[in-house]
């Protein structure tokens, strides 16, 4: 039976090291996400964000527990399978755009295509890049394109293959506010006219404010949650949970 979620954790713990020194970074993670909604996740520095969209798109395996991306359990899967299922099934957008400079605006954007042992679908990515408002730079290089541009690309990219779910890791970092608002616009309009599935992770409140639901990560676990809430309350949100004591872990 197909799953109804885009994105499931089921008791996900992710544990480095061993013994006394071990470090658990994330605790027991249990969540399912909905295809066509926008997800943020925020959380102090050292919260386990990182881990968390690590573990969550297949790049690093959890030391317990169990992911199912577009209902594929992929704890289980071979390291080559699971590079076929992000190249094919998952989009990712980075904070430092991640395009190749040596391709072309459009080889760039049909490169999972190409990865995944595809025909480039050129109709696809002239879709892609109009709905990112890149019609006519297809030929440019990304050196030739602004930061802004060119985070519409890498967009543009991690939407080519229709995924399962594209994973954002602050996406908008490197952005100024304006540009960075640009983005935030188009990731939504995928949500909300691709039925695309978005997981972020952010430090940003002004960029949450664009999710459906904004998960806070501290000391790996999901300890609350805002639906469709404004920067200001998630930005108060977050102030409470670094002022909030955190355990310190004892020696062995
Ligand atoms: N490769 C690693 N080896 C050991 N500890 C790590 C490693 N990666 C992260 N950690 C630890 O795991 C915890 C969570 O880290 P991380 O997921 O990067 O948090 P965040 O992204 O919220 O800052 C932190 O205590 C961090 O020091
Ligand atoms: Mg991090």
């Amino acid at each position: 039976m197909p799953s109804d979620w885009a994105v499931e954790l089921h008791g996900v713990t992710r544990r480095y090291g061993r013994g006394g020194s071990a470090v658990h970074a994330l605790r027991g993670i249990d969540l399912t996400l909905p295809p066509g909604t926008f997800t943020a996740v925020m959380g102090p520095s050292g919260s386990g964000k990182s881990t968390f969209l690590q573990c969550a798109a297949g790049l690093d395996r959890p030391t317990a527990g169990r992911i199912v991306l577009g209902g594929t359990d992929i704890t289980g899967l071979s390291e080559n399978k699971l590079t076929a299922l992000r190249r094919t099934r998952l989009g990712f957008v980075f904070q430092a755009f991640n395009l190749l400079p040596s391709l072309t605006v459009e080889q760039n954007v049909v490169l999972p295509m190409r990865l995944a042992g595809h025909r480039p679908d050129r109709r696809r990515a002239a879709e892609v890049l109009g709905q990112v408002g890149l019609a006519d730079k297809g030929r440019r290089r990304p050196g030739q394109l602004s930061g802004g541009q060119q985070q519409r690309v890498a967009i543009a990219r991690a939407l080519v293959t229709h995924p399962d779910v594209v994973f954002a890791d602050e996406p908008t970092g490197a952005l100024d506010t304006t540009t960075a608002a640009e983005i935030l616009a188009l990731l939504r309009g995928a949500v909300d006219t691709q039925h695309a599935t978005v997981v972020m992770v952010t430090h940003d409140p002004s960029a949450a404010a664009w999710a459906d639901r904004v998960l806070f990560l501290a000391d790996g676990t999901i300890i609350d949650h805002l639906d469709r809430a404004p920067a200001d309350r998630i930005a108060a949100r977050m102030r409470d949970l670094t002022a909030r004591p955190t355990y310190t872990q004892t020696a062995a």
